[in-house]
């Protein structure tokens, strides 16, 4: 009997100094069309029961969260269903043919709404990032007196030209970053690039700090980028918001 009671104290002690709990993720779709929300859970985590879905416009959908947690939420755009049933998008596709993503992540460019969640003691952290380009604006709401990045800008209608990808009917559907489109070492922090002394802001990632000041522009972006939250808030993500 002690020893259980023991254990229980245990478990209970750990539970709060980590911090596991359940965290509530809100996703709305505030853009004029319908968009396909995805999410990644990083290795070492199973993946959430839903790994994607249809979104229609001004829909809501909560997914709740084990923390802690690390993983990513993106929106698929302009996905629909061949001739053979294979379900494809023209933004952040995820490559497996169905609407959930099943742990794959999106291709680039997607925009991307990260977490961390009771991560140090309980800390959350979250980000807005372009490191791998943008396809829609995103903010992140914590449900308390947290920071809110908000991605708003329209990227795509001022993209770069030669990193602008286009759909089928020419208009600018993403927006790639310079790594994705050059894989040059100075866009992508690697080699002699691979720290944050040595990886600088580039002309490139310039151009979207400048759109979306709040979202990481590159790898090394974390100083303006980066933001924490403590208690084990809810969380809001709305595209176009
Ligand atoms: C960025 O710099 C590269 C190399 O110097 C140049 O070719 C490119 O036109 C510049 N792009 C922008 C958007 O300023
Ligand atoms: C998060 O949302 C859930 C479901 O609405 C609610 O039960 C819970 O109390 C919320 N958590 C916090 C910390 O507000």
């Amino acid at each position: 009997m002690r020893t259980r009671t023991l254990v229980f104290g245990l478990t209970l002690a750990f539970l709060f100094i980590y911090g596991a709990h359940s965290v509530t993720i809100t996703i709305t779709n505030n853009c004029a069309y319908t968009i396909w929300p995805a999410d990644q859970t990083s290795a070492q985590q199973s993946q959430l029961s839903n790994t994607g879905f249809e979104l229609a416009s001004k829909a809501s959908t909560s997914l709740v969260v084990p923390a802690p947690w690390n993983g990513r939420f993106w929106a698929r755009t302009g996905c629909s269903i061949d001739g053979s049933g294979k379900f494809t998008c023209a933004t952040a596709d995820c490559g497996t043919g169905q609407v959930a993503c099943n742990g794959n992540g999106g291709a680039p460019p997607a925009s991307l709404a990260e977490f961390n969640l009771a991560a140090n003691g309980g800390q959350d952290f979250y980000d807005i990032s372009l490191v791998d380009g943008f396809n829609l604006p995103l903010s992140i709401t914590p449900q308390a007196s947290c920071t809110v990045p908000n991605c708003a800008a329209n990227v795509n209608e001022a993209c770069p030209a030669e990193l602008q990808v286009k759909g089928f009917d020419g208009s600018v559907i993403g927006c790639n970053s310079a790594c994705i489109e050059f894989n040059q070492p100075q866009y992508c922090c690697t080699g002699a690039y691979s720290t944050s002394t040595t990886c600088k802001p580039t002309n490139y990632s310039m151009f979207f700090k400048n759109e979306c000041p709040q979202a990481y522009s590159y790898a090394y972006d974390d100083p303006t980028s980066l933001f924490s939250c403590t208690g084990g808030p809810n969380y809001s993500i709305t595209f176009c918001p």
